[in-house]
């Protein structure tokens, strides 16, 4: 098949914000008394900012307002960005960087689809501002991945169907979503091993001789 466009997945994919995520989010947990570990992390890939803290917080005895959830939510976000904050271009890490300038040698439309709303300053801290054709992300959707709407939109940017477009993935529920839009799907780490996933890959270097 040959994949007119591809969107990529930012956190996992592209740059290795996870351990930002993680601090943050471990941190919040551990002012609130509330159990976090690695294996409760894995379930927030792909998911919404909510949605995760809606996560985390099923490990609490206590139960939260929806002020109270917001208010904890922003106390993440703030912290998450402080620590992006010492995020450069030498955090995009060279396969990314050369796949990107394969791909685009050989003619394909390149997209963000992320379910982050912090896509564009990540973005712009890796170096990578207005290397896309198109930027879909947190900011665009109302429903989060295993939903499409990320993807589609992303789609729609690049002015193609979604037949044509390959989604690359770090999460299971990414390659939901792609497979749920009438993507292809090509998946890293855990998303390799996800049943219906078009294409697993060992790295994103691998997407050179997919393509
Ligand atoms: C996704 C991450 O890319 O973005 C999730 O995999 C994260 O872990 C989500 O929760 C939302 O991110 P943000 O930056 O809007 O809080
Ligand atoms: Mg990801």
């Amino acid at each position: 098949m040959a994949w007119r466009g591809i969107i990529f997945d930012l956190d996992g994919v592209i740059c290795f914000t996870d351990q930002y995520h993680y601090q943050a989010w471990k941190e919040l947990a551990d002012r609130e008394n509330i159990y976090f570990d690695e294996a409760v992390n894995n379930r927030l890939r792909g998911i919404s900012r909510m949605d995760s803290l809606e996560i985390i917080l099923e490990r609490s005895r206590k139960s939260y307002t929806d002020r109270e959830k917001e208010a904890l939510a922003e106390w993440k976000n703030r912290r998450y960005r402080e620590l992006l904050g010492n995020m450069t271009e030498r955090d995009l890490p060279e396969e990314v960087r050369t796949t990107l300038d394969g791909l685009r040698a050989k003619g394909c439309k390149l997209a963000i689809g992320s379910s982050s709303k912090n896509a564009k300053f990540i973005l712009s801290r890796i170096g990578l501002a207005g290397c896309f054709d198109a930027v879909s992300d947190g900011t665009d959707i109302t429903r989060s991945k295993p939903d499409p709407e990320v993807f589609l939109k992303a789609a729609e940017r690049l002015e193609l169907e979604p037949s044509e477009c390959l989604v690359v993935e770090d999460a299971l529920a990414g390659i939901d979503a792609a497979v749920a839009g009438g993507f292809g799907s090509a998946g890293l780490g855990e998303a390799a091993g996800h049943p219906q996933v078009t294409c697993p890959l060992k790295s994103i270097r691998d997407l050179l001789q997919v393509l």
